[in-house]
Protein backbone atom coordinates (compact mmCIF):
# COMPACT_ATOMS: atom_id res chain seq x y z
CA UNK A 1 0.00 0.00 0.00
CA UNK A 2 1.19 3.41 -0.70
CA UNK A 3 1.36 6.99 1.18
CA UNK A 4 -0.44 9.33 -0.75
CA UNK A 5 -0.26 13.07 -0.34
CA UNK A 6 -3.62 14.90 -1.55
CA UNK A 7 -2.94 18.62 -2.17
CA UNK A 8 -5.91 20.30 -1.91
CA UNK A 9 -7.68 17.36 0.00
CA UNK A 10 -9.94 19.44 2.00
CA UNK A 11 -11.73 20.35 -1.85
CA UNK A 12 -14.52 18.62 -3.13
CA UNK A 13 -12.23 15.93 -4.90
CA UNK A 14 -10.38 15.62 -2.15
CA UNK A 15 -13.08 15.03 0.29
CA UNK A 16 -14.67 12.48 -2.13
CA UNK A 17 -11.21 10.64 -2.64
CA UNK A 18 -10.40 10.21 1.11
CA UNK A 19 -12.63 7.80 2.49
CA UNK A 20 -12.28 6.11 -1.19
CA UNK A 21 -8.91 5.66 -1.01
CA UNK A 22 -8.04 4.88 3.18
CA UNK A 23 -10.52 1.91 2.60
CA UNK A 24 -8.05 0.90 -0.46
CA UNK A 25 -5.56 0.68 3.22
CA UNK A 26 -3.10 3.50 1.72
CA UNK A 27 -2.34 6.37 4.31
CA UNK A 28 -2.92 9.76 3.75
CA UNK A 29 -0.85 13.38 3.43
CA UNK A 30 -3.68 16.01 3.51
CA UNK A 31 -2.24 18.71 2.03
CA UNK A 32 -4.82 22.48 2.03
CA UNK A 33 -4.36 26.09 2.95
CA UNK A 34 -7.61 25.56 4.89
CA UNK A 35 -8.68 22.58 7.26
CA UNK A 36 -10.68 19.59 5.51
CA UNK A 37 -14.13 20.07 7.28
CA UNK A 38 -14.37 16.38 8.79
CA UNK A 39 -11.70 14.58 11.18
CA UNK A 40 -8.34 13.49 10.55
CA UNK A 41 -8.92 10.21 10.48
CA UNK A 42 -6.41 7.04 11.40
CA UNK A 43 -4.12 6.84 8.68
CA UNK A 44 -3.96 10.18 7.69
CA UNK A 45 -1.71 13.04 8.26
CA UNK A 46 -3.06 16.53 8.47
CA UNK A 47 -0.06 19.62 7.25
CA UNK A 48 -1.43 22.84 6.85
CA UNK A 49 0.32 25.22 4.16
CA UNK A 50 -0.31 27.02 0.23
CA UNK A 51 1.59 25.24 -3.13
CA UNK A 52 3.15 29.10 -2.75
CA UNK A 53 5.40 27.51 0.25
CA UNK A 54 7.90 25.24 -0.86
CA UNK A 55 9.24 24.26 2.86
CA UNK A 56 5.23 23.51 3.56
CA UNK A 57 5.69 20.92 0.61
CA UNK A 58 8.80 19.31 2.16
CA UNK A 59 7.20 18.73 5.51
CA UNK A 60 4.13 17.35 3.65
CA UNK A 61 6.02 15.10 1.19
CA UNK A 62 8.35 13.35 3.90
CA UNK A 63 7.30 9.42 3.60
CA UNK A 64 5.39 9.68 0.80
CA UNK A 65 5.41 7.52 -3.04
CA UNK A 66 2.83 9.23 -4.68
CA UNK A 67 1.50 12.57 -5.05
CA UNK A 68 -2.54 13.52 -5.74
CA UNK A 69 -2.32 17.34 -7.15
CA UNK A 70 -5.54 18.79 -6.61
CA UNK A 71 -4.81 22.00 -5.29
CA UNK A 72 -5.85 25.44 -6.85
CA UNK A 73 -8.50 27.13 -8.51
CA UNK A 74 -10.85 24.74 -10.25
CA UNK A 75 -12.20 27.21 -12.69
CA UNK A 76 -12.10 30.71 -14.38
CA UNK A 77 -10.60 33.68 -12.29
CA UNK A 78 -8.25 36.60 -12.89
CA UNK A 79 -5.23 35.31 -14.55
CA UNK A 80 -2.87 36.27 -11.98
CA UNK A 81 -4.38 34.30 -9.26
CA UNK A 82 -4.87 31.30 -11.76
CA UNK A 83 -1.28 31.89 -12.81
CA UNK A 84 -0.10 31.97 -9.07
CA UNK A 85 -1.89 28.61 -7.60
CA UNK A 86 -2.58 26.58 -10.77
CA UNK A 87 0.82 27.41 -12.53
CA UNK A 88 3.40 27.79 -10.23
CA UNK A 89 1.65 26.31 -7.45
CA UNK A 90 2.25 22.70 -10.11
CA UNK A 91 5.88 23.28 -10.73
CA UNK A 92 6.58 23.68 -6.58
CA UNK A 93 4.67 20.92 -6.28
CA UNK A 94 6.72 19.26 -8.94
CA UNK A 95 9.98 20.71 -8.14
CA UNK A 96 9.96 19.93 -4.69
CA UNK A 97 8.52 16.13 -5.06
CA UNK A 98 11.69 15.56 -7.53
CA UNK A 99 13.69 16.88 -4.46
CA UNK A 100 11.95 14.39 -2.75
CA UNK A 101 12.39 11.48 -4.51
CA UNK A 102 8.86 10.78 -5.05
CA UNK A 103 8.35 9.75 -8.42
CA UNK A 104 4.73 9.59 -8.70
CA UNK A 105 2.36 12.12 -9.82
CA UNK A 106 -0.64 12.56 -10.53
CA UNK A 107 -1.68 16.46 -12.30
CA UNK A 108 -5.78 17.25 -11.85
CA UNK A 109 -5.74 19.03 -15.07
CA UNK A 110 -8.94 19.60 -16.85
CA UNK A 111 -11.80 18.91 -19.89
CA UNK A 112 -11.24 22.73 -19.97
CA UNK A 113 -7.46 22.34 -21.56
CA UNK A 114 -9.41 21.09 -24.89
CA UNK A 115 -12.46 22.80 -23.73
CA UNK A 116 -12.76 24.96 -27.65
CA UNK A 117 -12.78 21.62 -28.84
CA UNK A 118 -16.47 21.14 -30.67
CA UNK A 119 -18.79 18.74 -29.05
CA UNK A 120 -20.13 18.07 -33.14
CA UNK A 121 -16.29 17.14 -34.05
CA UNK A 122 -16.65 14.35 -30.93
CA UNK A 123 -18.19 10.99 -32.46
CA UNK A 124 -18.43 8.52 -29.41
CA UNK A 125 -15.01 7.13 -28.48
CA UNK A 126 -13.37 9.62 -30.96
CA UNK A 127 -11.25 12.23 -29.02
CA UNK A 128 -7.84 10.86 -27.50
CA UNK A 129 -7.17 11.73 -23.97
CA UNK A 130 -4.05 13.47 -25.03
CA UNK A 131 -5.63 15.51 -27.69
CA UNK A 132 -3.73 18.66 -28.87
CA UNK A 133 -5.10 21.02 -26.06
CA UNK A 134 -7.70 23.73 -27.17
CA UNK A 135 -8.52 25.47 -24.09
CA UNK A 136 -11.81 27.94 -23.53
CA UNK A 137 -10.52 30.07 -20.63
CA UNK A 138 -7.57 31.28 -18.92
CA UNK A 139 -8.39 28.33 -16.71
CA UNK A 140 -7.91 26.07 -19.47
CA UNK A 141 -4.71 27.48 -20.39
CA UNK A 142 -3.64 27.18 -17.01
CA UNK A 143 -4.49 23.49 -17.17
CA UNK A 144 -2.97 22.91 -20.15
CA UNK A 145 0.29 24.55 -19.05
CA UNK A 146 0.55 22.08 -16.23
CA UNK A 147 0.84 19.15 -18.21
CA UNK A 148 3.68 20.47 -20.12
CA UNK A 149 5.20 20.97 -16.52
CA UNK A 150 4.43 17.39 -16.34
CA UNK A 151 6.14 16.61 -19.40
CA UNK A 152 9.12 18.64 -18.55
CA UNK A 153 9.63 16.56 -15.13
CA UNK A 154 8.70 13.38 -16.33
CA UNK A 155 11.83 13.67 -18.95
CA UNK A 156 14.23 15.52 -16.83
CA UNK A 157 13.96 13.97 -13.35
CA UNK A 158 12.78 10.40 -14.41
CA UNK A 159 9.21 10.60 -13.23
CA UNK A 160 6.07 9.00 -13.49
CA UNK A 161 3.51 11.74 -14.61
CA UNK A 162 -0.16 11.57 -15.19
CA UNK A 163 -2.48 14.42 -16.51
CA UNK A 164 -5.69 13.88 -15.74
CA UNK A 165 -8.24 15.55 -17.86
CA UNK A 166 -11.15 15.45 -15.74
CA UNK A 167 -14.63 16.30 -16.65
CA UNK A 168 -17.97 17.02 -14.39
CA UNK A 169 -16.87 15.55 -11.54
CA UNK A 170 -19.46 14.42 -8.91
CA UNK A 171 -21.02 11.41 -6.69
CA UNK A 172 -24.14 11.72 -9.70
CA UNK A 173 -24.22 13.04 -13.27
CA UNK A 174 -25.71 16.71 -12.60
CA UNK A 175 -26.97 18.24 -16.17
CA UNK A 176 -27.58 16.85 -19.59
CA UNK A 177 -23.56 17.44 -20.55
CA UNK A 178 -22.55 15.63 -17.33
CA UNK A 179 -24.28 12.56 -19.29
CA UNK A 180 -21.26 12.48 -21.17
CA UNK A 181 -18.77 14.34 -19.51
CA UNK A 182 -19.46 12.66 -16.04
CA UNK A 183 -16.34 11.81 -13.45
CA UNK A 184 -17.66 9.54 -10.94
CA UNK A 185 -15.61 9.94 -7.20
CA UNK A 186 -14.84 5.63 -7.68
CA UNK A 187 -13.87 6.10 -11.43
CA UNK A 188 -11.38 8.91 -10.40
CA UNK A 189 -9.74 6.99 -7.33
CA UNK A 190 -9.55 3.66 -10.07
CA UNK A 191 -6.99 6.80 -11.87
CA UNK A 192 -5.45 7.11 -8.90
CA UNK A 193 -4.33 3.47 -8.28
CA UNK A 194 -3.57 3.13 -12.06
CA UNK A 195 -1.10 5.57 -11.05
CA UNK A 196 0.50 4.22 -7.73
CA UNK A 197 0.95 1.07 -10.25
CA UNK A 198 3.02 2.48 -12.30
CA UNK A 199 6.37 2.06 -12.43
CA UNK A 200 7.92 3.00 -15.73
CA UNK A 201 9.04 6.83 -16.22
CA UNK A 202 7.06 9.11 -18.46
CA UNK A 203 4.43 11.27 -19.04
CA UNK A 204 0.49 10.22 -20.14
CA UNK A 205 -2.10 13.03 -21.27
CA UNK A 206 -5.21 10.35 -20.46
CA UNK A 207 -9.56 11.50 -20.39
CA UNK A 208 -10.43 10.95 -16.45
CA UNK A 209 -14.21 10.36 -16.90
CA UNK A 210 -16.28 7.37 -16.48
CA UNK A 211 -16.93 5.15 -19.25
CA UNK A 212 -20.14 7.41 -20.09
CA UNK A 213 -22.19 5.50 -23.41
CA UNK A 214 -22.38 8.62 -25.40
CA UNK A 215 -18.93 10.52 -24.48
CA UNK A 216 -17.03 11.60 -27.51
CA UNK A 217 -13.58 10.59 -25.55
CA UNK A 218 -11.70 8.24 -26.53
CA UNK A 219 -10.27 6.17 -23.24
CA UNK A 220 -7.58 4.37 -25.04
CA UNK A 221 -4.94 6.68 -23.55
CA UNK A 222 -5.50 5.75 -19.94
CA UNK A 223 -6.57 2.38 -20.32
CA UNK A 224 -2.70 1.97 -22.02
CA UNK A 225 -1.77 3.03 -18.18
CA UNK A 226 -3.75 0.32 -16.47
CA UNK A 227 -7.09 3.15 -15.85
CA UNK A 228 -10.34 0.99 -16.67
CA UNK A 229 -13.11 3.05 -15.46
CA UNK A 230 -16.61 0.87 -15.02
CA UNK A 231 -19.34 3.90 -14.35
CA UNK A 232 -21.76 5.38 -16.74
CA UNK A 233 -23.33 8.35 -16.50
CA UNK A 234 -26.54 7.22 -18.86
CA UNK A 235 -27.08 3.90 -16.16
CA UNK A 236 -27.19 5.49 -12.63
CA UNK A 237 -29.86 7.63 -12.98
CA UNK A 238 -33.26 6.49 -14.56
CA UNK A 239 -35.09 7.50 -17.74
CA UNK A 240 -37.14 10.35 -15.32
CA UNK A 241 -34.08 11.68 -13.39
CA UNK A 242 -32.18 11.70 -16.69
CA UNK A 243 -35.16 14.00 -18.34
CA UNK A 244 -34.91 15.79 -15.34
CA UNK A 245 -31.81 16.92 -15.72
CA UNK A 246 -31.15 20.92 -16.39
CA UNK A 247 -29.76 21.56 -19.89
CA UNK A 248 -25.82 22.53 -20.39
CA UNK A 249 -24.52 24.37 -23.65
CA UNK A 250 -23.09 21.64 -25.89
CA UNK A 251 -21.38 23.46 -28.32
CA UNK A 252 -17.95 22.55 -27.16
CA UNK A 253 -16.51 19.76 -24.69
CA UNK A 254 -15.74 22.77 -21.88
CA UNK A 255 -20.09 23.27 -21.75
CA UNK A 256 -21.29 26.65 -20.59
CA UNK A 257 -17.41 27.86 -19.36
CA UNK A 258 -16.34 27.51 -23.00
CA UNK A 259 -18.52 30.86 -23.47
CA UNK A 260 -18.07 33.05 -19.87
CA UNK A 261 -15.96 35.94 -19.90
CA UNK A 262 -12.22 35.63 -19.30
CA UNK A 263 -10.09 36.57 -16.18
CA UNK A 264 -13.70 36.84 -14.54
CA UNK A 265 -14.39 34.36 -11.34
CA UNK A 266 -16.82 32.02 -12.97
CA UNK A 267 -19.83 30.92 -10.70
N1 LIG B 1 -14.55 19.55 -9.73
C1 LIG B 1 -14.44 19.31 -11.02
O1 LIG B 1 -15.43 18.99 -11.72
C2 LIG B 1 -13.06 19.42 -11.69
C3 LIG B 1 -12.99 19.15 -13.06
C4 LIG B 1 -11.76 19.23 -13.67
C5 LIG B 1 -10.62 19.53 -12.94
N2 LIG B 1 -10.72 19.80 -11.61
C6 LIG B 1 -9.49 20.14 -10.88
O2 LIG B 1 -9.39 19.30 -9.74
C7 LIG B 1 -8.81 20.03 -8.65
C8 LIG B 1 -9.70 19.94 -7.42
O3 LIG B 1 -10.97 20.45 -7.78
P1 LIG B 1 -12.12 20.64 -6.67
O4 LIG B 1 -13.40 20.61 -7.41
O5 LIG B 1 -11.91 19.71 -5.55
O6 LIG B 1 -11.83 22.14 -6.23
P2 LIG B 1 -12.05 22.79 -4.78
O7 LIG B 1 -12.00 24.28 -4.98
O8 LIG B 1 -13.22 22.20 -4.10
O9 LIG B 1 -10.73 22.32 -4.02
C9 LIG B 1 -9.47 22.89 -4.26
C10 LIG B 1 -8.74 22.93 -2.93
O10 LIG B 1 -7.45 23.49 -3.19
C11 LIG B 1 -7.15 24.33 -2.09
N3 LIG B 1 -6.17 25.33 -2.54
C12 LIG B 1 -6.37 26.33 -3.43
N4 LIG B 1 -5.27 27.05 -3.58
C13 LIG B 1 -4.33 26.49 -2.75
C14 LIG B 1 -2.98 26.78 -2.45
N5 LIG B 1 -2.36 27.83 -3.02
N6 LIG B 1 -2.33 25.99 -1.58
C15 LIG B 1 -2.95 24.95 -0.97
N7 LIG B 1 -4.25 24.64 -1.20
C16 LIG B 1 -4.92 25.39 -2.08
C17 LIG B 1 -8.46 24.96 -1.66
O11 LIG B 1 -8.41 25.41 -0.30
C18 LIG B 1 -9.43 23.81 -1.88
O12 LIG B 1 -9.64 23.07 -0.69
C19 LIG B 1 -8.58 21.45 -9.14
O13 LIG B 1 -7.23 21.57 -9.54
C20 LIG B 1 -9.49 21.56 -10.34
O14 LIG B 1 -9.00 22.48 -11.30
C21 LIG B 1 -11.93 19.76 -10.97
Amino acid sequence: MATLLLTGAAGRIGTALRPRLRSAGHDLVLFDEREPDGPVGDGERLVTGSVADPDALDVALAGVDTVVHLAGIPTEDAWDDLVAANLTGTKNVLERAAAAKVTRVLLASSIHAVGRVPEPEGAAGSIPGDRLPRPDTYYGVTKAAMELLGSLFADRFDMSIVSARIGAFGERPSSRRALRMWTSADDLARLVEATVALRDPGHHVVWALSRNQESPADLGAGERIGFVPVDDATAVLDADARAALPDEDMRWLGGALADVPLGRRAP
